[in-house]
């Protein structure tokens, strides 16, 4: 008789054969889910993916603004959620009014905005970035050009610093980056001299000082992959990546970088509200599906197109100045 485990799994199986759907999931997701996936990915490439697919149906293991981005580049497809409550603290930290009067107050400046962000703020915003396409965003904006940096007020000051490009900041922040500790991130360096430190941007500025790479999640798995004279790496990014590094890397010693306190605060608790249990839900009822309204659906998509041509080398035009689209 088999597991109560494998019943769901093949379950999932017969559903996602039955409906066409193309499951994608982050690396932040529970091992599990990650290895049921169609692609696992960091959020450029799920967005790449569920744009390019055929299927019809998209299952997003993932949070919610993920999910948007596949929905507004692909409209005509269906795109499910586990859960619609998978937000982001990035997306709490930027409520469109506030955004919005923000963007009033500077309407001659490029507005760049994380894809971390709702389909709303997208709408009010010139061209979106992901952490691994960043810094080709910031370079291909014009010289003359003033820049807006939103919602990650940590990924916009790295950007900043790299690429000696100054910007105007939003102060918002995930909430799991921000909690590793530098003081016991120096404590492990001590014991581990050996390890590498790697780094997802949404770190405070204190931890990328003791890092030696600092990418997104993707350009982190690489590195771990990759750089076969490292046996020891510090990983100060969330948990659920290690799956991918230690299934790349098994002779490898991967240690978690600390957060003050005894806390498991290193797991993005959005990102674990998706299960097994709730994708299988979600492929047997075809819902919660993921919608957006058509006026937003249509200025929102420009951004994330405009983000998509740059990161493919094709050329782009710049608005001139911002005015207030009226959404209600
Ligand atoms: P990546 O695009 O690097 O996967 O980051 C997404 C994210 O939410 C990190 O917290
Ligand atoms: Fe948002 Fe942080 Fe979770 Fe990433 S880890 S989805 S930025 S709350």
């Amino acid at each position: 008789m088999a597991s109560p485990d494998v019943l769901l799994k093949n379950e999932i199986q017969e559903l996602r054969s039955k409906h066409d759907a193309l499951i994608l999931a982050h690396y932040y997701e529970d091992g599990a889910i990650q290895d049921l996936a169609d692609h696992v990915g960091d959020s450029l490439a799920l967005a790449q993916w569920g744009q390019r697919a055929d299927n019809p149906v998209v299952l997003m293991a993932g949070v919610v603004f993920m999910a948007e981005s596949v929905k507004l580049l692909s409209p005509g497809k269906r795109v499910l959620v586990p859960d619609l409550k998978a937000g982001c603290s990035l997306v709490d930290h930027s409520p469109y009014r506030k955004y919005l009067e923000w963007r009033l107050k500077y309407p001659d400046a490029i507005c760049l905005t994380y894809v971390n962000s709702s389909a709303e703020v997208k709408a009010i915003t010139d061209v979106c970035v992901t952490s691994s396409n960043a810094e080709k965003i910031v370079n291909a904006i014009p010289k003359d050009r003033r820049i807006l940096f939103g919602p990650d007020r940590n990924l916009g000051r790295y950007l900043s610093k790299k690429l000696g490009r100054e910007m105007i900041l939003w102060e918002g922040s995930c909430e799991v980056h921000v909690l590793f500790s530098s003081r016991r991130l120096q404590e492990l360096k001590l014991r581990y001299p050996e390890a590498l430190v790697i780094a997802h941007p949404e770190c405070d500025p204190a931890i990328l000082a003791e890092s030696d790479v600092i990418g997104s999640t993707s350009r982190l798995l690489d590195e771990v992959t990759n750089n076969r004279q490292r046996k020891q790496f510090i990983v100060a990014t969330e948990h659920g990546i290690l799956h991918q590094m230690q299934r790349a890397r098994p002779d490898a010693e991967l240690i978690q970088a600390p957060a003050e306190g005894s806390c498991a605060c290193n797991e993005c608790p959005y990102m674990k509200l998706n299960t097994l249990e709730k994708v299988r839900d979600a492929l047997k009822g075809l819902s919660p599906e993921v919608t957006v309204r058509s006026d937003v659906q249509a200025l929102a998509r420009v951004s994330l197109e405009r983000m998509m041509a740059i990161t493919e080398g094709r050329p782009v035009e710049w608005p001139t100045t911002f005015k207030d689209p009226g959404l209600k």
